[in-house]
Protein backbone atom coordinates (compact mmCIF):
# COMPACT_ATOMS: atom_id res chain seq x y z
CA UNK A 1 0.00 0.00 0.00
CA UNK A 2 1.41 3.43 -0.96
CA UNK A 3 1.99 6.19 1.46
CA UNK A 4 2.23 5.06 4.58
CA UNK A 5 5.70 5.01 5.79
CA UNK A 6 8.22 7.63 7.39
CA UNK A 7 11.23 8.23 6.31
CA UNK A 8 14.65 7.59 7.98
CA UNK A 9 16.83 10.49 8.82
CA UNK A 10 20.44 9.72 8.42
CA UNK A 11 23.09 11.81 9.11
CA UNK A 12 26.82 12.47 7.04
CA UNK A 13 29.89 12.76 8.65
CA UNK A 14 31.41 16.28 7.90
CA UNK A 15 34.83 17.09 8.38
CA UNK A 16 36.01 19.32 10.96
CA UNK A 17 32.61 18.45 13.06
CA UNK A 18 31.14 21.65 13.47
CA UNK A 19 28.13 20.97 11.23
CA UNK A 20 25.60 18.41 11.88
CA UNK A 21 24.22 17.45 7.95
CA UNK A 22 21.34 15.15 8.38
CA UNK A 23 19.62 13.89 4.77
CA UNK A 24 15.79 13.70 4.90
CA UNK A 25 15.64 10.07 3.18
CA UNK A 26 12.29 10.60 1.03
CA UNK A 27 14.42 8.95 -1.83
CA UNK A 28 13.53 5.50 -0.03
CA UNK A 29 9.46 6.01 0.18
CA UNK A 30 9.17 4.17 -2.79
CA UNK A 31 11.45 3.20 -6.07
CA UNK A 32 8.99 4.79 -8.60
CA UNK A 33 7.05 7.29 -6.50
CA UNK A 34 10.29 8.73 -4.16
CA UNK A 35 10.62 11.95 -2.22
CA UNK A 36 8.38 14.65 -2.84
CA UNK A 37 5.96 13.31 -4.85
CA UNK A 38 4.90 10.64 -2.57
CA UNK A 39 4.12 13.37 -0.52
CA UNK A 40 2.27 15.49 -3.10
CA UNK A 41 0.32 12.63 -3.99
CA UNK A 42 -0.82 11.58 -0.90
CA UNK A 43 -3.73 14.18 -0.22
CA UNK A 44 -4.69 14.71 -3.96
CA UNK A 45 -5.29 10.59 -4.16
CA UNK A 46 -7.52 11.35 -0.93
CA UNK A 47 -9.27 13.86 -2.94
CA UNK A 48 -9.69 12.14 -5.76
CA UNK A 49 -11.55 9.04 -4.15
CA UNK A 50 -13.66 11.68 -2.16
CA UNK A 51 -14.71 12.99 -4.97
CA UNK A 52 -15.21 9.02 -6.58
CA UNK A 53 -13.08 9.74 -9.61
CA UNK A 54 -10.79 6.78 -10.84
CA UNK A 55 -8.38 8.81 -13.44
CA UNK A 56 -5.48 11.29 -13.14
CA UNK A 57 -4.60 13.43 -16.11
CA UNK A 58 -1.57 14.95 -15.82
CA UNK A 59 1.51 16.99 -17.76
CA UNK A 60 4.78 16.82 -17.81
CA UNK A 61 8.15 17.02 -20.18
CA UNK A 62 9.62 13.45 -21.44
CA UNK A 63 11.76 13.19 -18.65
CA UNK A 64 9.85 13.98 -16.05
CA UNK A 65 9.75 12.41 -12.49
CA UNK A 66 6.41 13.05 -12.24
CA UNK A 67 4.74 11.47 -15.34
CA UNK A 68 6.80 8.07 -13.79
CA UNK A 69 5.27 8.78 -10.49
CA UNK A 70 1.78 9.26 -11.11
CA UNK A 71 1.95 6.12 -13.91
CA UNK A 72 3.54 3.87 -11.26
CA UNK A 73 1.10 5.03 -8.69
CA UNK A 74 -1.93 4.25 -10.83
CA UNK A 75 -0.40 1.32 -11.45
CA UNK A 76 -0.11 0.35 -7.22
CA UNK A 77 -3.05 1.67 -6.61
CA UNK A 78 -5.29 0.56 -9.47
CA UNK A 79 -6.73 4.10 -11.28
CA UNK A 80 -6.06 4.84 -14.72
CA UNK A 81 -3.58 7.61 -15.42
CA UNK A 82 -3.21 9.98 -18.87
CA UNK A 83 -0.05 11.89 -19.49
CA UNK A 84 -0.08 14.82 -21.40
CA UNK A 85 3.39 15.32 -22.78
CA UNK A 86 5.47 18.38 -23.73
CA UNK A 87 6.44 17.96 -27.45
CA UNK A 88 6.50 15.12 -29.71
CA UNK A 89 7.07 11.68 -29.08
CA UNK A 90 10.66 10.53 -29.78
CA UNK A 91 11.28 8.15 -32.50
CA UNK A 92 12.58 5.65 -29.19
CA UNK A 93 11.08 5.85 -25.90
CA UNK A 94 13.28 7.05 -23.45
CA UNK A 95 13.44 5.34 -19.97
CA UNK A 96 10.77 7.41 -18.48
CA UNK A 97 7.97 6.98 -21.38
CA UNK A 98 8.89 3.53 -21.52
CA UNK A 99 8.43 3.19 -17.73
CA UNK A 100 5.05 5.21 -17.64
CA UNK A 101 3.45 3.42 -20.85
CA UNK A 102 4.61 -0.36 -19.23
CA UNK A 103 2.59 1.02 -16.21
CA UNK A 104 -0.22 1.25 -18.12
CA UNK A 105 -0.18 5.00 -18.27
CA UNK A 106 -1.57 6.38 -21.57
CA UNK A 107 0.70 9.24 -23.05
CA UNK A 108 -0.65 11.95 -25.58
CA UNK A 109 2.02 14.40 -26.94
CA UNK A 110 1.14 18.01 -27.76
CA UNK A 111 3.45 20.79 -29.21
CA UNK A 112 4.75 23.24 -27.24
CA UNK A 113 2.80 26.01 -28.10
CA UNK A 114 -0.41 23.69 -27.06
CA UNK A 115 1.33 23.33 -23.81
CA UNK A 116 1.55 26.20 -22.61
CA UNK A 117 -2.36 26.20 -22.05
CA UNK A 118 -2.48 23.60 -19.97
CA UNK A 119 -3.85 25.87 -17.29
CA UNK A 120 -6.94 27.59 -19.78
CA UNK A 121 -10.03 26.11 -18.83
CA UNK A 122 -11.44 25.37 -22.79
CA UNK A 123 -7.77 23.99 -23.38
CA UNK A 124 -8.84 21.83 -20.47
CA UNK A 125 -12.95 21.18 -21.71
CA UNK A 126 -11.28 19.97 -24.80
CA UNK A 127 -9.46 17.27 -22.81
CA UNK A 128 -11.94 16.09 -20.97
CA UNK A 129 -14.25 15.46 -24.46
CA UNK A 130 -11.07 13.60 -25.38
CA UNK A 131 -10.20 11.41 -22.11
CA UNK A 132 -13.75 11.57 -20.18
CA UNK A 133 -13.98 12.42 -16.31
CA UNK A 134 -10.75 12.80 -14.74
CA UNK A 135 -9.14 14.30 -11.65
CA UNK A 136 -6.77 17.16 -12.71
CA UNK A 137 -3.51 17.09 -11.49
CA UNK A 138 -1.17 20.23 -12.46
CA UNK A 139 2.74 19.93 -13.18
CA UNK A 140 4.83 18.99 -11.13
CA UNK A 141 1.83 17.72 -8.87
CA UNK A 142 1.89 21.12 -7.09
CA UNK A 143 -1.09 22.33 -5.78
CA UNK A 144 -2.63 23.04 -2.39
CA UNK A 145 -3.03 19.37 -1.47
CA UNK A 146 0.73 19.07 -2.51
CA UNK A 147 1.67 21.58 -0.26
CA UNK A 148 -0.07 20.12 2.72
CA UNK A 149 1.74 16.53 2.05
CA UNK A 150 4.93 18.22 1.91
CA UNK A 151 4.01 20.19 5.13
CA UNK A 152 4.46 16.52 6.36
CA UNK A 153 7.78 16.27 5.99
CA UNK A 154 8.75 18.40 8.37
CA UNK A 155 6.53 17.34 10.82
CA UNK A 156 8.28 13.88 10.40
CA UNK A 157 11.90 15.50 10.47
CA UNK A 158 10.34 17.98 14.25
CA UNK A 159 9.51 14.55 15.47
CA UNK A 160 13.18 13.99 15.42
CA UNK A 161 14.99 16.95 15.63
CA UNK A 162 14.40 20.85 14.92
CA UNK A 163 17.17 21.92 12.85
CA UNK A 164 18.85 24.96 12.08
CA UNK A 165 18.42 24.69 8.67
CA UNK A 166 16.14 22.84 6.21
CA UNK A 167 17.26 22.85 2.71
CA UNK A 168 15.30 21.40 -0.20
CA UNK A 169 15.66 21.67 -3.81
CA UNK A 170 12.89 23.77 -6.13
CA UNK A 171 11.19 23.73 -9.32
CA UNK A 172 8.09 24.69 -8.99
CA UNK A 173 8.10 25.65 -5.44
CA UNK A 174 5.67 23.50 -4.42
CA UNK A 175 7.67 21.41 -2.27
CA UNK A 176 9.29 24.47 -0.44
CA UNK A 177 5.44 25.98 0.10
CA UNK A 178 4.52 22.99 2.09
CA UNK A 179 7.75 22.76 4.19
CA UNK A 180 7.50 26.85 4.78
CA UNK A 181 3.63 25.53 6.36
CA UNK A 182 5.39 22.88 8.36
CA UNK A 183 7.83 25.03 9.52
CA UNK A 184 5.72 28.12 10.56
CA UNK A 185 8.63 30.94 11.03
CA UNK A 186 10.93 29.01 12.93
CA UNK A 187 13.88 27.08 11.67
CA UNK A 188 16.00 28.81 8.33
CA UNK A 189 14.48 27.28 4.85
CA UNK A 190 16.91 27.55 2.33
CA UNK A 191 15.40 26.34 -1.48
CA UNK A 192 17.78 25.79 -4.47
CA UNK A 193 16.66 26.40 -7.32
CA UNK A 194 17.17 23.89 -10.21
CA UNK A 195 16.34 26.64 -12.84
CA UNK A 196 17.70 29.93 -13.98
CA UNK A 197 16.41 32.89 -12.89
CA UNK A 198 14.80 34.51 -9.92
CA UNK A 199 11.08 34.09 -10.16
CA UNK A 200 10.33 31.44 -7.97
CA UNK A 201 10.18 33.45 -4.86
CA UNK A 202 7.15 34.78 -6.49
CA UNK A 203 6.30 31.82 -7.42
CA UNK A 204 6.02 30.14 -3.94
CA UNK A 205 4.65 33.45 -2.59
CA UNK A 206 1.58 33.17 -5.21
CA UNK A 207 0.88 29.32 -4.44
CA UNK A 208 1.08 30.43 -0.45
CA UNK A 209 -1.57 33.07 -1.02
CA UNK A 210 -3.48 30.72 -3.24
CA UNK A 211 -3.81 28.18 -0.66
CA UNK A 212 -4.50 30.45 2.01
CA UNK A 213 -1.28 30.10 4.01
CA UNK A 214 0.16 32.61 5.72
CA UNK A 215 4.10 33.54 4.36
CA UNK A 216 6.75 34.09 6.67
CA UNK A 217 10.17 35.34 6.10
CA UNK A 218 12.45 32.89 7.25
CA UNK A 219 13.18 31.24 3.45
CA UNK A 220 14.88 31.93 0.91
CA UNK A 221 15.55 30.50 -2.68
CA UNK A 222 19.14 30.55 -3.80
CA UNK A 223 19.40 30.80 -7.29
CA UNK A 224 23.46 29.78 -7.63
CA UNK A 225 23.54 26.07 -8.26
CA UNK A 226 21.59 25.85 -11.57
CA UNK A 227 24.76 24.76 -13.42
CA UNK A 228 23.26 26.30 -16.69
CA UNK A 229 19.42 26.17 -15.94
CA UNK A 230 17.19 23.43 -15.73
CA UNK A 231 18.32 19.93 -16.66
CA UNK A 232 22.07 21.65 -17.92
CA UNK A 233 24.83 20.37 -16.20
CA UNK A 234 28.48 20.86 -16.02
CA UNK A 235 31.74 18.46 -15.57
CA UNK A 236 32.27 19.95 -11.19
CA UNK A 237 28.27 18.59 -10.91
CA UNK A 238 28.67 15.10 -12.09
CA UNK A 239 32.15 14.62 -10.80
CA UNK A 240 30.44 15.73 -7.22
CA UNK A 241 27.09 13.56 -7.96
CA UNK A 242 29.71 10.51 -8.26
CA UNK A 243 32.12 11.48 -5.96
CA UNK A 244 29.28 12.36 -3.21
CA UNK A 245 27.97 8.02 -4.28
CA UNK A 246 30.83 6.98 -3.54
CA UNK A 247 31.70 8.37 -0.19
CA UNK A 248 28.21 8.18 1.71
CA UNK A 249 26.65 5.18 -0.70
CA UNK A 250 23.71 7.91 -1.38
CA UNK A 251 23.03 8.24 -5.25
CA UNK A 252 21.81 11.70 -6.37
CA UNK A 253 19.96 12.52 -9.52
CA UNK A 254 21.56 15.68 -11.94
CA UNK A 255 18.37 17.53 -11.94
CA UNK A 256 17.44 18.15 -8.84
CA UNK A 257 19.15 16.86 -5.59
CA UNK A 258 22.67 17.10 -7.21
CA UNK A 259 21.97 20.73 -7.94
CA UNK A 260 21.16 21.10 -4.27
CA UNK A 261 24.16 18.89 -2.38
CA UNK A 262 26.27 20.66 -4.53
CA UNK A 263 25.02 24.14 -3.55
CA UNK A 264 25.36 22.93 0.44
CA UNK A 265 28.72 21.39 -0.07
CA UNK A 266 29.81 24.65 -1.80
CA UNK A 267 28.20 26.91 1.38
CA UNK A 268 29.55 24.57 4.00
CA UNK A 269 33.04 25.25 2.60
CA UNK A 270 32.31 29.23 2.18
CA UNK A 271 30.87 28.96 5.98
CA UNK A 272 27.93 29.96 5.11
CA UNK A 273 26.06 28.14 7.77
CA UNK A 274 26.61 28.96 11.77
CA UNK A 275 29.18 27.04 13.42
CA UNK A 276 27.24 24.42 16.13
CA UNK A 277 23.93 24.83 13.50
CA UNK A 278 22.38 21.12 12.01
CA UNK A 279 21.62 21.22 8.54
CA UNK A 280 18.58 19.04 7.07
CA UNK A 281 18.39 18.50 3.88
CA UNK A 282 15.43 16.62 1.70
CA UNK A 283 16.73 14.19 -0.45
CA UNK A 284 13.06 14.64 -3.02
CA UNK A 285 14.28 11.31 -4.64
CA UNK A 286 14.18 11.98 -8.93
CA UNK A 287 16.20 8.56 -9.37
CA UNK A 288 14.33 7.50 -11.65
CA UNK A 289 15.57 10.22 -14.42
CA UNK A 290 19.42 9.24 -13.91
CA UNK A 291 18.78 6.08 -16.57
CA UNK A 292 17.51 8.80 -19.38
CA UNK A 293 20.40 11.30 -18.31
CA UNK A 294 23.05 8.31 -18.91
CA UNK A 295 21.11 7.30 -21.77
CA UNK A 296 21.56 10.50 -23.73
CA UNK A 297 25.14 11.43 -21.90
CA UNK A 298 26.95 8.49 -22.18
CA UNK A 299 26.92 6.71 -18.89
CA UNK A 300 28.39 9.54 -17.26
CA UNK A 301 26.82 9.14 -13.76
CA UNK A 302 27.94 6.01 -12.03
CA UNK A 303 24.63 3.84 -10.66
C1 LIG B 1 13.32 14.92 -7.53
C2 LIG B 1 12.70 16.26 -7.44
N1 LIG B 1 13.07 17.08 -6.45
C3 LIG B 1 12.57 18.31 -6.34
C4 LIG B 1 11.65 18.79 -7.24
C5 LIG B 1 11.14 20.18 -7.10
O1 LIG B 1 9.93 20.19 -6.46
P1 LIG B 1 8.93 21.41 -6.63
O2 LIG B 1 8.46 21.36 -8.06
O3 LIG B 1 7.85 21.12 -5.68
O4 LIG B 1 9.67 22.64 -6.33
C6 LIG B 1 11.22 17.96 -8.29
C7 LIG B 1 10.26 18.39 -9.29
O5 LIG B 1 9.30 18.74 -9.40
C8 LIG B 1 11.76 16.66 -8.40
O6 LIG B 1 11.39 15.83 -9.37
Amino acid sequence: MLLTQNSPLQEIPLAGGQIRLLIKRDDLLHPFVSGNKMRKMKYNLREMRRRGQSKILTFGGAFSNHIAAVAAAGRAENFATVGIIRGERPAGLNPTLRFAEECGMQLRYISRSAYRRKEESDFLESLQKEHGDFYLLPEGGTNCFALQGCAEIIEEIKAEIIPDYYCVCCGTGGTIAGMIQGAEGKSEILGFSALKGDFLEKEVEKLLQNCGKKSYTNWSINSDFHCGGYAEFTPELIDFINKFKAEYGIALDPIYTGKMFFGIFSLLEKGYFEKGSTVVAVHTGGLQGVAGFNERFGNIIEV
